[in-house]
């Protein structure tokens, strides 16, 4: 994970900064959720973790290579992110595509895991009958090999809307990659 300079951070980022800032250690402040399209073109969400930036504009999630959205990823990149940050009283939706769905390429995701997060990717295959015999560890450690369906999940962000409402009238705001990530107020 490469941090990216602080110079070369698209406004949203810095407005993102502050939200996360304001949640202090609240846990949930790193929850978002994930919108994909499946196959038969149904919309799916769900929540995820936050791991990281792997750049300026793009966002870092974990999976599990055998998880439904893995494979409506594959089929279909563009994705929508929401991210509630609740003290702050804003909403962050940021459309973008899965430029990477892969295996981790190096240890250091895996093992940026706490044992108990790591026991996930040791668990029977997501999504399949519950076999009471199947293992379900509680933790893995930071020297278990890493399970080939650990999957980083890398979304390059190409256009973000926030909706604060923490002022009258809320603000509404929109950036977009293709327009050098200029801002554009919109009516809430
Ligand atoms: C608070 C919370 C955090 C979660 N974090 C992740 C995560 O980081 N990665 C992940 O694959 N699933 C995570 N999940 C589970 C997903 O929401 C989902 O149930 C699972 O990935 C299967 O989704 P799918 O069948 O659509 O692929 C989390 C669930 C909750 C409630």
């Amino acid at each position: 994970m490469t941090a990216a300079t602080d110079g070369a951070l698209p406004p949203w980022r810095q407005r993102l900064r502050g939200a996360l800032k304001r949640e202090g250690r609240q846990v949930s402040a790193r929850w978002l959720q994930l919108a994909t399209v499946a196959a038969d073109g149904t919309p799916r969400v769900r929540t995820l973790v936050f791991r990281g930036w792997s750049g300026a504009a793009q966002l870092e999630l974990y999976t599990d290579g055998r998880s439904s959205k893995t494979a409506e990823l594959t089929h279909q990149s563009q994705v929508e992110l929401c991210w509630l940050l609740s003290k702050a009283k804003q909403q962050f939706r940021l459309r973008g595509a899965a430029a990477q769905v892969a295996p981790a390429a190096d240890q250091s995701q895996w093992r940026s895991l706490s044992p108990s997060g790591r026991a996930l990717w040791g668990w029977p295959h997501p999504g399949q009958p519950f076999q009471s015999e199947a293992p379900f560890p509680q933790e893995l450690p930071e020297d278990a090999p890493i399970p080939e369906h650990f999957i980083v999940v890398q979304i390059s962000i190409q256009q973000v809307e926030l909706l604060d409402l923490s002022h009258h009238p809320h603000q509404r705001l929109r950036w977009r990659h293709d327009d050098d990530w200029r801002e554009q107020r919109l009516n809430p």
